[in-house]
């Protein structure tokens, strides 16, 4: 009943990571055949977390780039920045009203972004959610591509739109599925095997930037932490080894083979061998996305005519979704 229809969206809220490339964007790029896409950089979620607004322009285009680079194609696709269609911030209010407060108390990532003085997070750190289910719904998408730390967010959309057809004795939202796939949906600090790599990360030297050069990558895989143990022989191995799954995972991904397979090539190697061959798959992978991001980011006028095209197609789809939402609500329409 549902047309099939992708959305994603990433925030504009510093670098781009090995992490947002492997759990996000390199599958956007796989999934860019086979459906419609709409890819948005989220600027209204940004700023949930204070950003220089003197950064937020070139972090947007830089996100647009990325998304290039890594070959979603934007005559293809639809891709803009998500304060340019106002309809997700007028369907996340009505969805501030539809979801439970208890919902979102459960939300881990709230909780991991709030910190101890949640006393101080932002009203908007805490809605979050909400406006993301509405950056999805608005467009009815069926289908939602990010890394597996976005799973709870994406139950929690699930459960906001069956609330609103209940509620409304409406089938007007789809119950949206994640597609969390590839060998590494989720990257780990290289500095600790045990948090999640992220842009917002004080330490540089615990993720990879998408746009790091080859002495950047090189020295940070090399400095990243390791055991003391060679590497195991079998995948059941890596089990309570956080760092050396990480690498092997980040391995496996990059080169789009199993864990399994690179698990078996290094068997019983030394961390410091495993390490050169993964700088130089990782150099392989990301020098040329990286090359492509500056070429990019030197014509912005070029970038922010792209966003301002993708704006009017998304608004063209959302806008008669935000129609019927008031209808099915009861608020008068002019
Ligand atoms: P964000 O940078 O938080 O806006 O994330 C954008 C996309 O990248 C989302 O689909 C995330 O799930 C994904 N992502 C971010 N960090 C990681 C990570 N460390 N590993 C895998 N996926 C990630
Ligand atoms: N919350 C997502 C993240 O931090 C970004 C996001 C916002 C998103 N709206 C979305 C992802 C809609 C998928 C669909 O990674």
């Amino acid at each position: 009943m549902f047309q099939k229809r992708i959305f994603s969206g990433v925030q504009p809220s510093g670098n781009l990571t090995l992490g947002n490339y492997l759990g996000a964007l390199r599958n956007f790029a796989k999934l860019q055949n086979d459906f419609e896409c709409i890819f948005c950089m989220v600027d209204l979620h940004a700023i949930t977390v204070w950003q220089d607004p003197k950064e937020m322009a070139r972090q947007t285009l830089e996100v647009a780039a990325g998304m290039i680079a890594s070959g979603i194609d934007p005559t293809r696709n639809i891709l803009f920045n998500q304060s340019r269609n106002p309809d997700h911030a007028q369907l996340a209010w009505i969805f501030n009203c539809v979801a439970r407060v208890g919902w979102l108390n459960r939300m881990t990532q709230f909780k991991e972004k709030a910190g101890k003085d949640r006393e101080n997070a932002s009203v908007g750190l805490y809605v979050y959610p909400n406006l993301m289910a509405a950056d999805i719904l608005v467009y009815k998408a069926t289908h939602v591509p990010v890394g597996d730390d976005q799973k709870q967010h994406l139950e929690l959309t699930r459960d906001i739109a069956q609330k609103f057809n209940n509620d409304y004795a409406a089938e007007l939202f789809p119950i949206t599925e994640p597609l969390i796939f590839g060998a590494a949906t989720r990257v780990m600090s290289l500095r600790d095997g045990t948090k999640k790599m992220s842009k917002s990360d004080p330490s540089d030297q615990s993720r990879i930037n998408m746009n790091d050069g080859p002495d950047a990558i090189a020295d940070k895989i090399r400095r990243a932490r390791t055991d003391p143990h060679p590497m195991p022989d079998n995948v059941a191995g890596l089990e309570d080894r956080p760092e050396a799954a990480n690498l092997i995972g980040i391995y496996a991904a990059l080169s789009d083979r199993t864990r399994e397979e690179i698990v078996t090539e290094f068997a019983g190697a030394q961390f410091s061998a495993f390490k050169t061959k993964l700088t130089d798959l990782a150099v392989s992978v990301l020098g040329p996305i990286g090359s492509s991001m500056q070429r990019l980011m030197a014509d912005p006028a070029e970038l922010d005519r792209i966003l301002d095209r993708g704006a009017v197609k998304a608004r063209e789809l959302s806008a008669p979704v935000l129609d019927e939402v008031y209808r099915t609500v009861g608020f008068l329409k002019s």
